[in-house]
């Protein structure tokens, strides 16, 4: 018996990795990857090690995750319940992927994660498990030890010779976090009291829109087919792109955000959540999109986006129904390309212009001044009366109410 387990190398993790050895007597395989959470994966081999891991694997992920992932996400402009911008549950069908494939690779018939029974990541990483590999077995230690505190936690990595480094060197947060390219996460804690403020200093990406510069910074971003391909024009790969709007997102205050979330499961969930370059791409994009796309295909999209986000945050990415929604977005970004110029200010990212090969702005009908007859205004008066024309009957018929 194999299992692979999604092993992110801190205390949590490297438990599990002793409780599934010793639970399910079987050999346990890690798989750790960098898909931008700013912490080191590479020390993950030597823990993985002491716990008597033969099978390691260590991958940077990055680029297929923004490529693959963030991005074709944002062309649907994708916000979760107005606000949330998915940080998290975007990044948990990769690692389903590459669970099963590795599961595959080594000959494993299960895989087992970190997340609590509570949440919403056990539910996207399962669904993403079965749906890739249907007889997959799933080990969920959380929803069956009795390790239920830091204590007991802490009294079985001693129990079990677990590095005691293992802990971590810098101080326990005291939230339950998250970090990859797209954002950062917190929840628990103080948090867990709706009305309490979050400290300034639980923060880490971005600095308060009161402590930002004075003056404000401007970016101009390149947009191909609905993606970003270069900031001021240079080029830059999918994840280059969020590592730059991130840091000059978060040097500006941008990006932060303080919500109370619907749980797949059903719970509410007080979370906060940094995600500057995200904030900044979300809102160059629907700049880009407001040039070049079509009035109905712009309203039709819009509609669509909110079913999509539930199918991202409810885990089901690898779903027909993603697909088929994906399909349909992907088609309506061939012509979104150009450039946005963002002023970036104490917290807030503005649009400041936007230009296109592919613009359907036409200034010669649009304008104020004389359009030399591009546009007859004598039209606009049968417009109007054909489109009154059933206001005009039910009114006639004592329909119509003040
Ligand atoms: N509430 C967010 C979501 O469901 C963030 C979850 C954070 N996950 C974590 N393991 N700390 O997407
Ligand atoms: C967890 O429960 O493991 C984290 C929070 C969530 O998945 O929603």
């Amino acid at each position: 018996k194999k299992v692979v387990l999604a092993y992110s190398g801190g205390l949590d993790t490297s438990v599990i990795v002793k409780w599934l050895q010793e639970t399910y007597n079987c050999e346990v395989v890690t798989f750790t990857a960098d898909i931008g959470q700013g912490e080191e994966v590479e020390p993950a081999r030597a823990k993985a090690q002491a716990l008597g891991v033969k099978e390691i694997y260590i991958e940077d992920l990055r680029e297929e995750f923004v490529r693959d992932y963030v991005f074709p996400m944002f062309r649907a402009n994708t916000v979760y319940e107005g606000e949330y911008l998915l940080g998290t549950s975007i990044a948990r069908p990769l690692i389903a992927k590459r669970l099963i494939e590795i599961a595959n690779e080594t000959g494993a018939d299960a895989i087992s994660h970190g997340a609590t029974g509570k949440g919403n990541d056990q539910v996207r990483f399962e669904l993403g498990g079965y749906a890739l590999k249907p007889g997959v077995k799933v080990i969920a230690p959380w929803r069956e030890w009795d390790l239920t505190s830091r204590e007991k936690l802490m009294a079985y990595c001693e129990e079990h010779n677990i590095p005691v480094d293992f802990s971590s060197k810098k101080k326990k947060s005291p939230y339950s976090m998250d970090a990859n390219l797209l954002h950062i996460s917190y929840e628990g804690g103080i948090l867990e009291d709706p009305w309490a403020e979050a400290e300034d200093d639980m923060w880490r990406w971005s600095v308060s829109p009161e402590a930002a510069p004075d003056q404000p910074t401007y970016v101009e971003l390149t947009f191909e087919k609905g993606d970003i391909v270069a900031i001021d024009g240079e080029a830059h790969k999918p994840h280059e792109v969020l590592e730059k709007l991130n840091k000059v997102g978060g040097d500006n205050g941008i990006g932060r955000l303080d919500i109370v979330e619907n749980r797949y499961v059903g719970m509410k969930s007080r979370g906060c959540y940094e995600t500057p370059g995200g904030t900044i791409m979300l809102r160059a994009h629907r700049a880009i999109e407001s040039l070049t796309l079509d009035r109905e295909e712009a309203h039709l999209k819009d509609q669509l986006m909110p079913k999509y986000a539930e199918v991202i945050y409810n885990g089901y990415w690898w779903s027909p129904e993603r697909r088929m929604l994906q399909a349909a977005i992907d088609e309506t970004q061939k012509n979104v390309s150009g450039v946005v110029r963002m002023k970036l200010y104490k917290g807030n990212a503005t649009v400041v212009g936007r230009k296109s090969e592919q613009s359907l702005f036409d200034e010669s009908i649009a304008t104020f001044e004389d359009d030399a007859g591009a546009y007859n205004q004598k039209d606009a008066e049968g417009f109007i009366k054909l489109n009154a024309l059933r206001l005009r009957i039910a009114a006639g018929k004592g329909r119509q109410q003040s």
